[in-house]
């Protein structure tokens, strides 16, 4: 099979397209590079040992998105381009809406006109808004949103399953990420944020290397254990493995699923601190600041439905991920420049 992956230079599609390759699968990437770099792609060739067939595009271009649908015979898509940052989004919501949910539409209509139905798409726990119950089952009701990329991912999980609803060709995967951290073992591929990290790990493995001074610590009057926010974090080779099994759900045509891709287990802001200090050795100054706008306190999923369905469960421990995210940060200081 192969497989178009979009916004495969990125964090997660690169480890993606590492653990498609491995799986024996054809990979074509599509990214137009606005937030990554393409030396992610000669790392992961490096990695496997196997040539990253890359385009440069935008999935907004109808007629470059074309183009490749006309000489690619993609048998499925994997869909992970779109914008990400939280608080950016409240600022240029129009600039998320334009490119995940027009970016969307436009890859979807390319898609059905070259008869490729197929697509597994990148959701977010955020979906859940604050959850009703936690654990978190796929059943919990979808929630408000408390930002516009949010809505972004919410909007689209609508439009693909009344896409999937209309026409029983398409098979339609969504995959609700919970924290994604960690990097590949080999240390050669990772997170690679712009500017100082809004997200905890980076902030971390940069307050390690010495970029940053400490971390601050958004709250501690939350109402659990230690009153620090608790997320499930998983390791992003664990999420693109998750991806591969979905691949094969796909295979055996199964019209709309709804998966969490999460650990099942509860960290909070000083947990991971303390495991990152006991992983790597080096120590994490920190101080405690306001809460930030929009978090919540407690946010784990339930995993059980991606394992009884999908054969998927997280193999990485909290100890793994801050131990690869360290040798990620600390062999790359700049990320993937020089
Ligand atoms: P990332 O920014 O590293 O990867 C996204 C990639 O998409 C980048 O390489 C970027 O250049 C590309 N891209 C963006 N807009 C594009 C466009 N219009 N055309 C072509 N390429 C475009 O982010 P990531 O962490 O790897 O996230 C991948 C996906 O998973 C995103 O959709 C994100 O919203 C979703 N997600 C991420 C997290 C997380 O915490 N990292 C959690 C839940 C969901
Ligand atoms: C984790 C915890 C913070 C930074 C975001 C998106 C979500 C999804 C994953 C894409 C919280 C605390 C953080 C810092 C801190 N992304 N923290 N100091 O907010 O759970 O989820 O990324 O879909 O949609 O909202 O992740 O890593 O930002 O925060 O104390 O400098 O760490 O308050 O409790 P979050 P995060």
């Amino acid at each position: 099979m192969k497989i178009l992956v979009t916004g495969g230079a990125g964090f997660i599609g690169s480890h993606t397209v590492v653990e498609l390759q491995n799986a024996g699968y054809d990979v074509v990437v599509v990214d137009n590079l606005c937030n990554s770099s393409e030396k992610s792609l000669e790392r992961v060739a490096a990695i496997t040992g196997k040539r990253v067939p890359f385009y440069k595009a935008d999935i907004l271009d109808r007629d470059a998105m074309n183009k490749i649908f006309d000489k690619e015979a993609v048998d499925a898509v994997i869909h992970f381009a779109g914008l990400k940052a939280v608080g950016e989004s409240t600022q240029k919501p129009w600039e998320y809406y334009e490119n995940n949910v027009a970016g969307t539409l436009t890859l979807v209509d390319v898609m059905r006109k070259h008869g490729v139905k197929n697509i597994i798409f990148s959701s977010s726990s955020t979906v859940y808004g604050d959850p009703q119950t936690i654990p978190i089952t796929e059943d919990c009701p979808k929630g408000v949103c408390t930002n516009p990329y949010g809505w972004t991912k919410s909007m689209l999980e609508q439009i693909l399953m009344d896409i999937q609803k209309a026409d029983n060709e398409w098979n339609v995967i969504l995959l609700r990420y919970f924290n994604p951290i960690g990097a590949h073992p080999s240390g050669t591929i990772g997170e690679n944020p712009n500017g100082i990290p809004n997200n905890l790990m980076p902030y971390i493995t940069q307050v390690a290397v010495g970029k940053l001074k400490e971390l601050g610590v958004f709250g501690d009057d939350y109402d659990t254990p230690d009153g620090t926010g608790v997320r499930d974090y998983i390791h992003v080779v664990d999420l693109a493995i998750g991806h591969v099994k979905a691949l094969q759900k796909i295979e055996e045509k199964a019209g709309l699923k709804i998966y969490n891709l999460g650990t099942g287990v509860g960290y909070s802001v000083l947990d991971i601190v303390k495991n990152f200090e006991e992983a790597t050795g080096v120590k994490i100054p920190y101080v405690i600041k306001p809460r930030r706008a929009g978090d919540i306190a407690m946010n784990y999923s339930d995993a059980t439905k991606a394992k009884e369905e999908l054969g998927w469960v997280a193999q990485y421990g909290i100890k793994e991920m801050c131990a690869d995210s360290w040798r990620w940060q600390k062999n790359n200081p700049n990320g993937y420049e020089e």
